[in-house]
This record gives structure tokens, C-alpha cells and sequence, in this order.
């Protein structure tokens, strides 16, 4: 029988619908509502299941609440578990339990998780578990090694649900069309791509030298009206930003462009207020580019991982000042990625 089918036989109030919920509140209060059962609705009537206690007081209930003693079939309520660790605490030896993450990312309904050496037998009982505790993912992924190469694409294996890597995500008051396998996409910066939405003016120029499928060029654009320039080399992560420009209707703000950001700015001659680098891994071989596009006054937003934030800071003014350039960073940490490793964004204002 599925789990859902199961049912209790046991005693119930039945009231008219009209005091239900005052009965609700009553017997909750008193102890007495089986909240493990779920109620039946039953017409005019509905049937309060009851814990097997606490006889005494019903006396009173019955005729406060103009109520009935009955017998009925109860079904028994569904609990999700809250987490994997606890959807798989009863299936999965405890040192494999301990090896799980306790987070992973939701992309659409797709869920991405990050998964450890070792767990590779369980790898659907993850999936299902996933699934179980949010019923609106359709799909697990799971993530073997890291992002790699030059269009930071992840190593996929499909852990549980149906058998895709294309879905639509929601942020910010976008739609992004995303396909996991052969673009790069993370919601985790989307509180960052507000930042610096907030930070471009309308009638500013912005360079977005690695747009990928658009989250920072879109929501720039959307949310401050400013014009985006967004360049991106993946051929596959170009047509979904092209697609995702038309979705949130910024086609007079934002301009794709399909090409190395070394190269593609200054073809088509694109002077900008304020260059989005979110390229962590290596942005110190696009610095010089960058400082090429830049007007008179201007913003330089260069993600990057480091160790320690004013270390970074004096390295990246260091830089920018050895290309002839006064600037001014200011570094922020969003998170760890591990212990001698942390995502950080420096923000550089720049005099040419
Ligand atoms: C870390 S991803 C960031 C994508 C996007 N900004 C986001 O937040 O989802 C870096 C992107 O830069 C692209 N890329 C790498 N080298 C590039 C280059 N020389 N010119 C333009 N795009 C490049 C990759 O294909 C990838 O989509």
C-alpha cells in the first residue's frame, strides 16, 4: 500500500462545518486534535480526529460545539522530511549520511548537487531523497569535479526525475532559459546582480565582458534602465542569451554580442561607464582589455577567489595602477568556497 493510502481507524468529533474551525482551535488547545491524522470533510460536517486521551472533557466538547462522537477511517498524514540527511536517515550508513552536503542549488526545477567521492552507489537514493523534500523539483543533477575550461561547464550525471538540463529559472523579476549542460549558470549571485543593478544609472553604458545566458546584463538593464553591452564566447550560452534578452523584453537595452571580450568591445567601438568581470577563475588576463573600454571616469566590478580580502585589494589596485590607471578598489566577500578559498568582488573606480 503507498504510504499515502494509509489510514487509522479511530474516534473522531464530527461538528457542522460552521464550528469548525473554533472546534480546531479547541482541541488543539487542549491536546486532544490527532495532528498525525487528517481531517475528513464530510459534507455540512467535517471529522476531527482524536488522540485516544483525555475522554473526560469530550463530554463538554459534544455539547459546546454541537457535536457528534463518531467512528472513521482517518488517512494517515504525509510529513516531508526537511532535509536529505533526514529523508535518508533510516537507508544510508551514517559516515555516508555525514558525507552529503548540507545544501545544493535549485535552477528552475532542476536541483544541482555537489556530489562527494564515495557516494556513488547511492547517487539515486540521493536524487529521490531530494526530490522528496521539495516536491517542485522535477529533475537532480548531480556535479562531478568542478566547473572547468574556458566556458566554466559542469560534469553532469543524472541522479533521479525526468532526463533534462534545460529548465527556466526565476530571479529578480527575470526568466532565464538555462541548459546546465552546455552553459554556465548559478543562482547564487543573484543578490549580487541587484548590487550592482542598483549601482548603474539610467543613460549609463555597462560592458558585461562574461554575459553567459544574461543574469547580470538582464537584470542590469531591467532594473536600472541602463544600456548592456553583454559578450559572451560559449556559442551555445550566446543563443540562450539572445533568447532570454527577447523573454524579459530588453532588446532596445541590451546588445548581445557573440565573441572574445578581448576583442568584440572595442570592434564595435563600446565606451563604458561601468565593466561587469565575472570570470573568478582568471579575470587578471582580461584587466588590460577591460581598462581599454573604459570612459574617463568609470567602475570596474572584477570577481575573482582569494584567500584574504585586503590582500586581494592592495594585489588587484597594484595591477590596475601598473596599466597607468589611478583606481580606488573596495573588496567584499560573498562566500567560502573552501577553507583558503573565498569568492570576492572588488569594486574599482577608475581615473583613465
Ligand atoms: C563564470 S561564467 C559567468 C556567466 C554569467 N556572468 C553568469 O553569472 O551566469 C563565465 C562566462 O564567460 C564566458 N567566456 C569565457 N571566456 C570568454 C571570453 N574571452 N569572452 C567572452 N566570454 C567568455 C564563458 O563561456 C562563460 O559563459
Amino acid at each position: 500500500m503507498h504510504e499515502r493510502d494509509r489510514a487509522r481507524r479511530g474516534r473522531g468529533l464530527s461538528v457542522p462545518k460552521k464550528n469548525a474551525e473554533k472546534a480546531i482551535e479547541f482541541l488543539k488547545a487542549s491536546g486532544l486534535l490527532d495532528t498525525a491524522l487528517a481531517i475528513i470533510k464530510d459534507g455540512e460536517r467535517v471529522v476531527l480526529p482524536l488522540r485516544s486521551e483525555g475522554a473526560k472533557i469530550l463530554e463538554t466538547l459534544l455539547s459546546i460545539f454541537e457535536a457528534d462522537l463518531v467512528e472513521a477511517e482517518f488517512a494517515e498524514k504525509q510529513r516531508r522530511p526537511r532535509s536529505i540527511r533526514e529523508a535518508l536517515s533510516t537507508t544510508l550508513p551514517q559516515a555516508i549520511l555525514e558525507k552529503l552536503p548540507s545544501s545544493y542549488d535549485i535552477v528552475g526545477d532542476i536541483a544541482l548537487i555537489h556530489l562527494p567521492r564515495g557516494v556513488e552507489q547511492y547517487m539515486s537514493l540521493i536524487g529521490e531523497a531530494i526530490m522528496r523534500v521539495n516536491p517542485s523539483v522535477k529533475v537532480v543533477l548531480g556535479e562531478a569535479g568542478v566547473v572547468e575550461g574556458v566556458f566554466r561547464l559542469r560534469r553532469l550525471v543524472h541522479l533521479a526525475g525526468q532526463r533534462r538540463t534545460t529548465t527556466t529559472h526565476r530571479e529578480n523579476g527575470c526568466v532565464f532559459q538555462v541548459d546546465l549542460s552546455k552553459s554556465y549558470f548559478s543562482p547564487r549571485l543573484s543578490g549580487e546582480r541587484m548590487r550592482i543593478a542598483a549601482l548603474a544609472g539610467r543613460g549609463e553604458t555597462v560592458a558585461d565582458m562574461f554575459a553567459g545566458v544574461g543574469p547580470f546584463s538582464i537584470t542590469i538593464a531591467k532594473h536600472s534602465g541602463a544600456k548592456v553591452y553583454a559578450a559572451e564566447l560559449n556559442p551555445d550560452a550566446y543563443s540562450l542569451l539572445v533568447k532570454n534578452i527577447e523573454l524579459n523584453k530588453v532588446r532596445g537595452l541590451v546588445r548581445p554580442l557573440h565573441g572574445d571580450c578581448k576583442t568584440v568591445f572595442l570592434q564595435n567601438q563600446v565606451r563604458a561607464d561601468r565593466v561587469v568581470m565575472n570570470y573568478p577563475s582568471d579575470p587578471y588576463s582580461f584587466l588590460e582589455s577591460a581598462t581599454k573600454i573604459l570612459k574617463d571616469e568609470a567602475t570596474m566590478h572584477v570577481y575573482g577567489f582569494a584567500e584574504e580580502a585586503e590582500a586581494w585589494r592592495r594585489d588587484l589596485e597594484m595591477r590596475v595602477s601598473s596599466l597607468g590607471l589611478a583606481c580606488r578598489a573596495d573588496v567584499r566577500v560573498l562566500r567560502e568556497v573552501s577553507p583558503r578559498r573565498r569568492l570576492m568582488v572588488a569594486d574599482i573606480a577608475v581615473c583613465v
